[in-house]
């Protein structure tokens, strides 16, 4: 399946900066006087809320029960939020995709592989490009800790080094590398020369 141009999605540990990023991106790209647009998943919409109960520890769901329900999510996203505004002609900016569902849901009952597979049997559409954001586990968790929020259920050491490393097995080849530890100002403006405007 081809990419899906302008269609640009945004990878990353928790902490990485993928948010500050996005929103980054989507000021210079409006400056610019571009359409475009920015979204996350999971969505604001009932799907996602249901999903973030999961995510704060509120509600329990079996590895098989969290993969339904992200893709269920996606579904959504891309109806209401994503395949609209591509058609508007927007450039869109997604914080975080299927490559989330890979790296996170992966574990002892699903690879990584096997649940990238999943979305692609969807027939989700590909980004033009995925932005990855490439920060240490360790220094994932030790940015965490200053945030002034309650820790998500994968912001834990074991967790974010699993992540990772799924991560490294699924990133496809239309995934920019950019460091995490650079400024904001640079990240930002290393991705803005890879956008198609
Ligand atoms: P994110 O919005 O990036 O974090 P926050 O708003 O807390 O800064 O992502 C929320 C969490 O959802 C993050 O821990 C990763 C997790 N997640 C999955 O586990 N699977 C998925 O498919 C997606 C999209 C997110």
């Amino acid at each position: 399946m081809a990419n899906t141009p302008g269609f640009y999605v945004f990878e990353g540990l928790d902490g990485s900066g993928k948010s500050t990023l996005t929103r980054r991106l989507l000021d210079l790209l409006q400056s610019k006087d571009v359409p475009a647009i920015c979204f996350a998943e999971p969505t604001r919409y009932e799907s996602g809320i249901y999903l973030r109960k999961f995510l704060s520890g509120e509600i329990e769901l079996s590895p098989e029960k969290q993969i339904e329900a992200f893709l269920a999510d996606r579904e959504v996203s891309l109806q209401r939020n994503i395949l609209p505004s591509l058609s508007e002609k927007k450039i869109v900016l997604l914080d975080r995709y299927m490559y989330s569902t890979a790296a996170y849901q992966s574990g002892e009952n699903f690879s990584a592989r096997e649940i990238l597979e999943k979305n692609i049997e969807r027939k989700f559409p590909k980004p033009e490009i995925v932005f990855y954001l490439d920060l240490k586990p360790e220094e994932a968790l030790s940015r965490l800790k200053v945030r002034d929020t309650t820790a998500d259920r994968f912001e834990t050491i074991s967790a974010l080094q699993k992540i990772y490393k799924a991560y490294e097995e699924i990133l496809p080849k239309n995934t920019i590398r950019l460091d995490a530890n650079l400024s904001p100002e640079s990240i930002a403006e290393l991705a803005l020369n890879h956008i198609d405007y």
